[in-house]
């Protein structure tokens, strides 16, 4: 009985090795493939945005804030809460923009954003001032 498994096992190894040949890679590189096809069906809407004039402030915050600001990661203030964005905004809009196109403490410059202009930085912080 115990031959009998060490057989069997033996066999099936001998199987799973067989499998990974040539149709079988040929098999897999056809399954990935449809991968590669989204990915560059899911780049085509993004260039197609770009090209289309600047994305909206929500947009913007969405893609690269949310992040941190969406979740108050590192402390970053959240849309709406006037505390946290009151001194904020007492500095001046100036100051909030140089802030986020340079970086400040745990803000990171462009607040990740490398695609960006400084309008839509801009306006990316007017959409999470405006509840504030
Ligand atoms: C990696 C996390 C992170 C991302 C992503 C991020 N922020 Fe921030 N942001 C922070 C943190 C943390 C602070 C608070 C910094 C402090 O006051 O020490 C902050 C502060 C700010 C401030 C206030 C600056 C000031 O002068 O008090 C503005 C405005 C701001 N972020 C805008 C943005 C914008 C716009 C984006 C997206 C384009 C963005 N942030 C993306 C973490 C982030």
């Amino acid at each position: 009985m115990k031959k009998f498994t060490v057989g069997l096992m033996l066999l099936l190894s001998t199987l799973a090795v067989n499998a990974s040949t040539d149709a079988e890679r040929e098999a897999i590189a056809k399954r990935i493939a449809p991968v590669g096809q989204v990915y560059v069906a899911g780049a085509a809407p993004a260039a197609a945005t770009t090209a289309s004039g600047p994305r909206s402030g929500q947009q913007v915050y969405q893609a690269a804030c949310f992040a941190c600001h969406g979740t108050g990661a590192l402390d970053a203030p959240k849309p709406g809460d006037a505390a946290a964005w009151e001194p904020r905004i007492a500095q001046g809009f100036d100051v909030m923009l140089k802030h986020s196109i340079d970086g400040f403490n745990n803000m990171p410059a462009m607040g990740t954003c490398a695609s960006c202009s400084e309008d839509e930085i801009a306006a990316a912080i007017r959409f999470m001032t405006d509840g504030a």
